[in-house]
């Protein structure tokens, strides 16, 4: 390993991770970034100081090592969840009961709860249904000038999709899809005054779902998660909440900018996207695999905290000191990937860190790969020549963390508008 300086947390080292150019292209910025180790201190923001990991091995590590890198506050010697501050109402503090926020004990006996539902077998079963409503959504877009593949494709299947894994009932899905969008697009204080009142409205709503559920079964998760507290599983009211928003959240941005990006990168990478239409069925598992991997939507697990003071690939950690793993920085580090920033659909093996790995490893990873093969079929097939504005042209989402872009005006059947 080369010789890297002892960097101190205090003194963080300044990369903008929040702009649109960097989602536009991470790649000088993660370059800059190693050259500076594989454990660096940054200031990032809601989050404020933190460890970040810049290569493969160091981000590997960090996921697998549960007992340095804790989830847990209260487990590194601190109280409260990174990025939640006093004033923020006990409604939202509510839903922090969730697996992903949880260390060992907990988190095995949440996520053993749903893990079944989510298994690979089951989600292969769900691809026709997954394709049908891929092709409802495309049916209502088929007959516009110009759509917003993103908020009115990208943004809807996946919501579809985990409603009806949860079982809930259809004609509720707009409203739901108004509430996700206020909480998840903070990009301005007052953004999160009208996010807090969705937030409480998607509270109420759900109680309300779980109360119905109660009275009379059906099918679906909540259903399921329903029956778990009579057959005994200990599953208390503010974790039922809990576990349905964190599916909610973490089951549907993420997807989202998946199936966006992977737009924009076939629409970058004209010969890749010919070698993938050329033969779809055979080319779609590989190249959603590698979309994934040149993307990666999410950039970053949530924080964790040092559990012991210890040294870590060369830095002093401090007890109670917060780090991220960066897994787009992982993605891109070319001491594991040949020519990382370059698309290659048929790329293999391809073991990237897309969904993370270790205990807190994506639960829903094989509903997503299903909902982005299917999203890229059955859309492919029908507008194959779809066309979208340049990268520079498109409104990046800057917020640390995620990427993607706010909407992605697109045009279906160009060569058809410009005959008629
Ligand atoms: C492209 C789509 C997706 C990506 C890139 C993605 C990525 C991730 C990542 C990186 C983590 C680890 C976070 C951390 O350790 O801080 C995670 C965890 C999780 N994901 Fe996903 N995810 C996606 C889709 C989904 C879907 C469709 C669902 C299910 C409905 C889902 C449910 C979860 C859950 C419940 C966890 C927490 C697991 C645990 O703590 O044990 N995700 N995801």
């Amino acid at each position: 390993m080369a010789d890297h300086p002892r960097h101190r947390l205090g003194s963080p080292l300044r990369f903008a991770l929040d702009t649109a150019a960097f989602k536009r292209d991470p790649h000088p910025t993660f370059a800059r970034m190693r050259d500076a180790g594989p454990m660096i201190p940054l200031k990032l923001p809601f989050i404020g100081r933190a460890w970040a990991t810049t290569t493969y091995a160091s981000t590997l590590a960090l996921v697998k090592d549960n007992d340095l890198f804790v989830q847990e506050s209260r487990h590194a010697g601190k109280s409260g969840v990174v990025g939640f501050t006093w004033w923020m109402p006990r409604s939202l503090k509510t839903l922090t009961n969730n697996m992903l926020l949880k260390d060992e004990p907990d988190h095995r006996r949440l996520r053993k709860l749903v893990d079944q539902a989510f298994m690979r077998r089951g989600v292969q079963e769900m691809r026709p249904r997954i394709d049908a409503m891929a092709d409802a959504l495309l049916d209502e877009l088929e007959s516009l000038d110009s759509v917003d593949l993103l908020n009115d494709f990208a943004r809807r299947l996946p919501l579809d999709v985990i409603c009806e894994v949860l079982g809930l009932p259809n004609q509720d899905r707009a409203v739901f899809a108004e509430w996700t969008k206020l909480i998840t697009q903070i990009n301005k204080p007052h953004d999160i005054i009208r996010a807090l009142g969705a937030i409480n409205r998607m509270i109420d709503y759900v109680r309300g779902q779980i109360e119905d559920c109660r009275r009379s079964p059906r099918p679906g998760l909540l259903g399921e998660l329903v029956r778990a507290e009579a057959d005994g599983d200990t599953l208390d009211e503010d974790e039922r909440l809990s576990m349905v928003f964190l599916l909610l959240a973490a089951g549907f941005e993420t997807t989202t900018h998946l199936i966006g990006g992977a737009v924009i990168a076939l629409d970058q990478n004209p010969a890749q996207k010919a070698y993938l239409l050329a033969d779809p069925a055979a080319r779609m598992e590989r190249a959603v695999e590698e979309i994934g991997r040149f993307w990666t939507p999410v950039q970053t697990t949530k924080p964790r905290y040092v559990a012991h003071d210890a040294d870590f690939f060369g830095q002093p950690l401090r007890r109670g000191d917060v780090v991220v793993a960066l897994l787009a920085a992982a993605n891109a580090d070319p001491a594991h990937f040949d020519a990382p920033e370059t698309l290659r659909l048929d790329r293999f093996p391809n073991q990237h860190l897309v969904f993370s790995s270790g205990i807190h490893f994506c639960l829903g990873m094989q509903l997503a790969r299903v909902e982005t093969q299917s999203a890229l079929s059955r859309l492919y097939a029908r507008f194959p020549d779809l066309a979208i504005p340049p990268a520079d042209q498109l409104d990046w989402i800057t917020r640390f963390g995620i990427r993607g872009v706010k909407s992605l005006p697109a045009q279906l059947a160009p060569h058809l508008r410009r005959a008629a």
